[in-house]
């Protein structure tokens, strides 16, 4: 693990304080503290033998919804049981001391929610909600026993809230997120690889736009040489080092 930067620069607490329109992109990492296993970490006990790129499919989907819906069902358990860490907070911080904040997270764990932030854009749904992939509308399951839970409306399978790998992001959340990235002061990325698109374009969108770009991240991505200010180390040590410096 690198070390942590000894002060964090001025230039940056400078560059924070003066920003009028802030956006923070989210990735898992800022989650793994909170205990919540990503993709790409190895999945234990019963998941252990299923590659979750594989579950996380349309088509797995179409061939096993009881399987994908259990597999869903056990990662929403781990959410519904973790709790925001200091980084999650720390940007719900952010957005009560700036005058404009977006927050997008490819995240789908509300744990942003649960921590206090409000306007959260989130790219890649939400576990925690199910939809009618028929009427394309979010539905409550209703305590049935049949897996996956059934439309009450329609009667169809419904599925977990989410983008699938190979499915469009929601061109709504998409179009709000490119547009912050676009008209922002100060772009925070933390905690994402920055591999995914189109999500990854957007610190790209906010340098473009002659914003800060901040990375903050224990390890290098490919964003770190174009970022302005590239912080290596975790988001729950770094962020409210950050919010503490710059708003006291
Ligand atoms: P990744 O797992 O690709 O990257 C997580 C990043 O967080 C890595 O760069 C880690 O170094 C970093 N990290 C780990 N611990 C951290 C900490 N405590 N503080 C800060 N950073 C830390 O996850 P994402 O970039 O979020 O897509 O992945 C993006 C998308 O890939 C996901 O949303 C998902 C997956 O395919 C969909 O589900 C559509």
């Amino acid at each position: 693990m690198p070390d942590l930067p000894p002060e964090l620069p001025t230039e940056l607490i400078e560059a924070l304080s003066d920003a009028r329109r802030v956006v923070a992109l989210t990735g898992s990492g800022i989650s793994a503290e909170s205990g919540v296993p990503t993709f790409r970490e190895a999945q234990t006990g019963l998941w252990a033998r299923y590659d979750p790129q594989e579950l996380a499919t349309p088509e797995a989907f179409a061939r096993d919804p009881e399987l994908v819906w259990k597999w869903y069902a056990w990662r929403r358990g781990l959410v519904g049981r973790a709790l925001p860490n200091a980084g999650h907070t720390a940007l719900a911080d952010v957005e009560r001391s700036v005058p404009e904040f977006c927050l997008v997270t490819q995240n789908v764990d509300g744990l942003h929610q649960q921590a206090g932030s409000d306007h959260v854009v989130e790219l890649h749904g939400n576990l925690l909600r199910s939809r009618c992939p028929v009427e394309n509308v979010t539905v409550e399951p209703d305590g049935a026993d049949h897996l996956p839970p059934l439309c009450p409306n329609c009667g169809s399978p419904l599925r977990p809230d989410v983008v699938w790998f190979g499915e469009a992001l929601p061109a709504t959340e998409l179009e709000a997120a490119s547009e912050a990235a676009r008209s922002c002061d100060l772009f925070l990325s933390v905690g994402t690889s920055g591999l995914v698109y189109p999500a990854a374009s957007l610190p790209y969108e906010a340098l473009e736009s002659r914003a800060t770009v901040v990375e903050i991240n224990p390890d290098r991505t490919p964003l770190s040489p174009h970022a302005d200010f590239s912080l290596r180390g975790r988001a729950e040590e770094i962020l409210p080092r950050l919010v503490g410096a710059t708003f006291g």
